[in-house]
């Protein structure tokens, strides 16, 4: 069958659907690979009839009811642009059913249940495309699908979301407060409809997970990503950083050990002079380890329904020439089989900021539980007295994660710490051994922790 257009359903007018629907109105010309000029949008489908929109369809294509989408058969291709789980897991499932292709910006869908849903539209001979659920308009599924299809991938790690990174750039370069940077993110439509998702980590968690079964060709599901948000960071913090000449970053990443995939998310202590310190505002970088290939970067917008509608004009210019030629191959978003490689257990280095009681002995009980567990201290530092108390900056020799976890409950559990104590990762190769203080004063103190690292306790404060 000879097609004249492919007809959108879109699920979703907010700010990705807005967005797609101007870009296929104003970009027709260029949409749609071979099939350009043939993409229309046909049916849209809210929650609300009555809010005002930044772009305007003609009312008839609109509709509150999804069903009407699902149930057109003059429909080709459903754009899943709602975001959550459900209703738009049912309504993806519906639509592969009754035979339509489906493209879908839901990171938080496709970390869930992607591998059920992929292995549907495949079962079906249909497309189920994802290009926008990571990095915006970055081509990182394309990139690890079809690029580095035969590469082994040693490791994958980057910045994958735009709104925590854009609010710790503002917390850094214009000392604001991180609610203040969050109302802006929202006002520019980079955030998640609950913004919980982006500042708890899980947005990013969601990426490493669809981003780590692509590059290591074995599901990563959320549930395997070890998430910690930015919720806890303040701007003390950020100038502790500036100090040791590092800045905060929300990192993601992903990598092979002996047990399986090791994915985290957290904020890493990252130095001046790496690629990710240089990432600003709502910008993502990806970097790839490949084992021929070398290290491969991609940057660029990571969130903001303009940048995500070009990775979904993308996916429609993948699956559109097909569909009006009348061949109608499965165009999916392959998951390369792989070997995957490696086999290391990661050590860090990590910052601690403890606020404790201002009483003596207090330093030597934390110190003595750290040498303890084995936990190496490499320097000790003192802050300023807040009204909280005294805080202490405890920065600790690389060590396996799990060990300073042992010791850091236990100090939590002291009379003298008040709250959570702090914790974050150096990103590994920028550790403790390049890490500069920048304090003019020596270190009045050197103890010796039994079979542990030397500490270095500078008695004086840090002025930050
Ligand atoms: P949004 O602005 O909140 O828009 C969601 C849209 O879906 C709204 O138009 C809403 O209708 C509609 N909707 C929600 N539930 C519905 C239901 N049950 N029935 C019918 N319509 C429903 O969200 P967004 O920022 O565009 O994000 C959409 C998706 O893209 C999410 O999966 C998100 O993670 C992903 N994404 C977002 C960005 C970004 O920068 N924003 C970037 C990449 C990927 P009403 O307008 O009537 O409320
Ligand atoms: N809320 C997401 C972010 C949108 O800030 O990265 C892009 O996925």
């Amino acid at each position: 069958m000879v097609k004249e257009s492919i007809r959108v359903g879109l699920l979703g007018l907010g700010t990705v659907g807005s967005a797609v629907y101007r870009l296929l109105d104003e970009e027709a010309e260029n949409i749609g690979g071979d099939a350009r000029g043939q993409v229309e949008v046909a049916r849209i489908a809210v929650r609300d009839l009555s809010r005002t929109r930044p772009v305007s369809p003609p009312p008839k294509m609109m509709t509150s009811r999804p069903e009407d989408i699902l149930e057109d058969p003059s429909i080709d291709v459903v754009v899943e642009v709602m975001g959550g789980l459900e209703p738009a897991e049912t309504l993806i499932k519906g639509a592969l059913r009754r035979g339509k292709n489906v493209v879908t910006a839901n990171k938080d869908l496709m970390a869930a249940h992607g591998h059920e849903l992929l292995e549907i539209a495949r079962a079906s001979d249909l497309s189920l495309r994802y290009e926008a659920a990571v990095a915006a308009g970055v081509p990182i599924i394309s990139c690890l699908s079809e690029g580095l299809a035969s590469e082994r991938i040693e490791e994958i790690m980057g910045i994958v979301n735009g709104t925590t990174n854009y609010i710790l750039c503002r917390m850094t370069d214009a000392d604001e407060s991180l609610t203040g940077a969050l109302a802006r993110a929202q006002e520019h439509g980079y955030a998640e409809e609950d913004p919980t998702s982006d500042l708890s980590g899980n947005d990013a968690a969601c990426k490493v997970a669809i981003m780590g079964s692509l590059a290591f060709g074995v599901p990563v599901r959320r549930r395997d990503v070890k998430v910690q948000g930015i919720t806890g960071i303040t701007t003390e913090d950020i100038r502790c950083a500036r100090k040791m000449g590092h800045v905060i970053k929300l990192v993601g990443r992903a990598w092979p050990e002996e047990a399986g995939i090791k994915a985290l998310v957290a904020p890493h202590l990252v130095p001046w002079t790496h690629p990710l310190a240089q990432v600003k505002g709502v910008d993502n970088l990806v970097q790839i380890h490949g084992a021929a290939a070398g290290p491969i970067s991609l940057a660029g917008a990571g969130a903001g329904g303009r940048a995500t509608s070009s990775a979904i004009a993308a996916d429609l210019g993948a699956i559109a020439p097909d569909l009006v030629s009348g061949h109608n191959t499965p165009r999916p978003n392959r998951t390369p089989s792989r070997l995957a490689g490696g086999g290391r257990k990661e050590e860090a280095a990590f910052y601690l900021r403890v606020v404790a009681d201002e009483r003596p002995g207090v330093l030597s009980q934390m110190v003595s539980i750290m040498a303890d567990h084995g936990v190496g201290l490499r320097e000790v530092v003192r802050l300023p007295t807040g009204t909280r108390g005294g805080a202490w900056i405890l920065l600790v020799a690389p060590i396996v994660e799990d060990r300073l976890w042992d010791a850091v409950w236990i100090l939590e559990g002291l009379t003298a710490v008040r709250g959570r104590i702090t914790v974050i990762r150096f990103l590994p190769g920028g550790s403790l051994h390049q890490t500069q203080t920048h304090s003019s004063h020596e270190p009045i103190a050197t103890t010796r922790l039994g079979a542990v690292e030397t500490c270095r306790l500078s008695g004086h404060m840090w002025s930050i």
